[in-house]
C-alpha cells in the first residue's frame, strides 16, 4: 500500500523563484534565506518521495474570478508552468500521478469532501517557488506531483478544521492505494504577509513562530483559529497558512499513531513582503501506519 512519509511546508514568495531563476541567490539580501534550505534539499535528496501531494493556492492564475473551486485536485498527466506576466519560469514542467490522483479523488469525495476534479491547469509560483526551494534547479523534478489548489484567495475560505480533515481524508485515501509508493504531503503559501491597503508590508513573528509551534505540536487547536484572527494578526494574506493544516492533518498522530519528528525548521525575514517559514515533519518510523483500517476507505468501499 502506498503510505505517508513526511510533510514539508514552506512559503511561496515568487521573488524567491526571480531570485533562482536570475543567478541571485548568493546576494546578500538572499542568502541567509536559502542558505536556511540547504539541509531541506540535503534532506530530499536523501528521502526523494514516488509522489508529492502538493498542497497550494493558484493566484487567479489558472483560475480566474469567474469560477473559483473551494478544493480542486489536479488528474493530469502534466502541468505547464504558468505563465504570471513574465513569461513561465525557466522550470521543468510538473509530471502527475493521474491514477493516484484519480483514486484520492475518488476516496476523499467518498468521504464526504466535495473536489473538483481538474484535467488541465497551468501551475503558478504558489507550487513552482516550493519546488525550487525543496529541489534546486534540476533538468526533472525528481519525482511526480499532485497539485491540490485550496481556495484562499476570495471570500469565503475554507476553516483550519476543513483543512485539518481534509488532510486526514486525504490520508486515508493515499493508504488505500494499492501500490508500494511512497508520498510526502506539502503545505505550502504564508507566513504573515499582507500586500496591498495600508498594512501592506505587515510581518508578525511573534504570530508566526507560535504558528509553527502549535502546528508541530497541537493542530487541533491551532485548527480552531477563525480566518479574522489570521486576517488581524498575519495579515491579509496570512490566511494561506491554513494551507499548512492539510497537510499536518495527513500525519499519523491525527489518526492515533506517533507524532512526527521535526526533521528541519527555519524561519526567516525579510524575503520580498513575506515572512517566510518552512518545517520538515517526518513520520516517526516513516513506514505505513496501521492504527485504523485503510481498508474501510478505499476507493468504492464505502
Ligand atoms: C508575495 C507573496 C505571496 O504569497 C504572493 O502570492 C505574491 C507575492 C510577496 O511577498 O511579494
Ligand atoms: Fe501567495
Amino acid at each position: 500500500m502506498a503510505h505517508v512519509s513526511a510533510s514539508v511546508y514552506t512559503s511561496h514568495v515568487p521573488a524567491i523563484g526571480a531570485a533562482l531563476d536570475l543567478g541571485k541567490v548568493d546576494e546578500p539580501y538572499w542568502q541567509p534565506l536559502f542558505a536556511g534550505y540547504e539541509p531541506s534539499k540535503e534532506w530530499m535528496r536523501e528521502n526523494t518521495p514516488d509522489v508529492i501531494f502538493l498542497v497550494f493556492n493558484d493566484h487567479a492564475t489558472a483560475f480566474s474570478l469567474d469560477m473559483i473551486p473551494t478544493f480542486a485536485i489536479g488528474t493530469a498527466p502534466s502541468f505547464a508552468v504558468a505563465d504570471e506576466g513574465w513569461g513561465p519560469r525557466p522550470v521543468p514542467d510538473v509530471v502527475g500521478d493521474a491514477d493516484l490522483a484519480a483514486h484520492v479523488a475518488h476516496s476523499v469525495i467518498q468521504q464526504d469532501f466535495d473536489l473538483t476534479i481538474v484535467n488541465k491547469m497551468d501551475v503558478d509560483h504558489g507550487l513552482t517557488v516550493p519546488l525550487s526551494l525543496m529541489f534546486g534547479q534540476p533538468d526533472e523534478w525528481p519525482c511526480r506531483v499532485i497539485p491540490f489548489a485550496v481556495n484562499v484567495v476570495q471570500y469565503p475560505v475554507p476553516s483550519g478544521k476543513r483543512c485539518l480533515d481534509l488532510g486526514r481524508a486525504i490520508r486515508r485515501a493515499i493508504e488505500s492505494y494499492d501500490e508500494p509508493l511512497n508520498v510526502q504531503i506539502w503545505g505550502t503559501g504564508g507566513m504573515s504577509h499582507q500586500l496591498q491597503g495600508p498594512r501592506a508590508g505587515l510581518i508578525n513573528a511573534e504570530f508566526d513562530h507560535a504558528f509553527l509551534d502549535d502546528l508541530i505540536a497541537d493542530p487541533e487547536q491551532l485548527s480552531n483559529k477563525p480566518h479574522i484572527d489570521y486576517v488581524r494578526e498575519a495579515g491579509s494574506e496570512g490566511i494561506e497558512l491554513v494551507m499548512w493544516l492539510v497537510a499536518r492533518g495527513a500525519m499519523a498522530d491525527l489518526a492515533g499513531g506517533a507524532p512526527p519528528t521535526v526533521r528541519h525548521r527555519f524561519y526567516h525575514v525579510p524575503a520580498s513582503n513575506t515572512a517566510v517559514g518552512h518545517l520538515i515533519l517526518e513520520e516517526s518510523d516513516g513506514s505505513p501506519d496501521l492504527s485504523h483500517d485503510a481498508a474501510a476507505v478505499a476507493g468504492g468501499v464505502q
